[in-house]
């Protein structure tokens, strides 16, 4: 018996997620999308599987919504209509194609999407009797929420706390040859502003925007482990290389012609591969003991490249991410 949050879950990995979740035994589930067509659909389809499905609707672009779909998710479990979550899974992710593009709350889209308002959700869902009263980024955002002490959130005992990495964070020779761009760190509050003047030409720009919030994910998985201790086992995942899936919309047509031919070559992965195996590392009790952000990729445990360790960052981070939710 398993309940599972899951953000992004009406297209790519997160759909594919969602259905091999809902295929288990007792399996509940809470969809977290943007409001529409395809989250009703996805979450019909689960309900099809026997799953027990909630939807919230919520643009992770607004962090009024993502509070509010918080409280909502509170409200479920304080009264019982929902069990404690025994996985997050913070799946959702965009790549802009323009990094000038602010979100509702004037932070540049990609981080704020894949980054900042999941810091928002999970500062808001745990609570702080599991942390020794203090708060999570963001969770002091929530009136009635984890800053008060005694607050048990929103989270089973040993709940998975499972974030959405990805390699591009650094370098190697294939993602050179194919011109991704690895991240380039600055302080995250510099990071998380909108760049301003003309376009940036290609998709340079937006690549390092796309690589700078997962390399945040990573050192934001390290910190957050030390904050939540016991309480709960972060983990990220990597789905391996998917190309073609709507992460890159907004690239040129022709482009996304052929990231959908390469997404059907042997060997590179697929949503249909990837999605069953982050619902294993969610739930399987196979995986029950990773915690500390290890890293995995597909279904193996790999080490992380030094740069994604870095305690200074990851403890300025931490409070850049204080200051951004506020
Ligand atoms: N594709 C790859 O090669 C790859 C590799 C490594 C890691 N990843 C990571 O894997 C995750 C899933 O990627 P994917 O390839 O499956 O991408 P995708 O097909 O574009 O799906 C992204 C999901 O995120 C949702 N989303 C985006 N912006 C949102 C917003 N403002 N509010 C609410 N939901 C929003 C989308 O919802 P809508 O349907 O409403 O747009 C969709 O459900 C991402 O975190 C990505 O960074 C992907």
């Amino acid at each position: 018996m398993t309940t599972v949050l899951i953000t992004g879950p009406t297209r790519g990995l997160g759909r594919t997620t969602t259905l091999a979740l809902a295929a288990r035994p007792g399996a509940e589930l809470i969809l977290l999308g943007r409001p529409g067509r395809a989250l009703a659909e996805v979450a019909d389809e689960a309900r099809a599987r026997g799953a027990v499905v909630h939807e919230i609707g919520c643009d992770l672009a607004r962090l009024a919504d993502v509070r509010a779909a918080a409280t909502e998710v509170r409200k479920l479990i304080d009264a019982e209509a929902a069990r404690p979550l025994s996985a997050l899974v913070a799946n959702a992710g965009a790549m802009s194609t323009d990094t000038r593009i602010a979100s509702g709350d004037g932070y540049e889209l990609t981080f704020a999407v894949n980054y900042l308002a999941h810091a928002q959700l999970i500062g808001d869902l745990v609570g702080s009797a599991l942390l020794g009263g203090s708060a999570l980024p963001g969770g002091s955002a929530l009136p009635g929420g984890s800053a008060l002490p005694g607050d048990r959130g929103a989270l089973a005992p040993a709940a998975r706390i499972v974030l959405l990495g990805s390699n591009t964070y650094r370098a190697n020779f294939w993602r050179k040859l194919l011109g991704v761009p690895e991240a380039d760190w600055r302080d995250p509050l510099d990071i998380a502003r909108p760049a301003t003047g003309p376009a940036s030409p290609g998709m340079k720009a937006s690549g390092v925007a796309y690589s700078n919030a997962k390399l945040a994910i990573l050192y934001y998985a390290h910190e957050l482990q030390r904050h939540v201790g016991a309480a709960a086992n972060v983990v990220v995942f990597e789905p391996g290389w998917m190309p073609g899936t709507a992460l890159g919309r907004g690239a040129p047509a022709p482009l996304q012609t052929i990231m959908r031919g390469v997404g059907r070559l042997p060997g590179v992965s697929r949503p249909e591969r990837s999605g069953p195996m982050l619902a294993a590392v969610a739930v399987d009790p196979t995986w029950a003991r990773l915690r500390d952000g290890a890293f995995v990729l597909k279904d193996q445990v790999t080490s992380v490249h030094p740069v994604a360790h870095d305690r200074d960052r990851e403890r300025r981070l931490w409070e850049a991410t204080a200051e951004l939710l506020r």
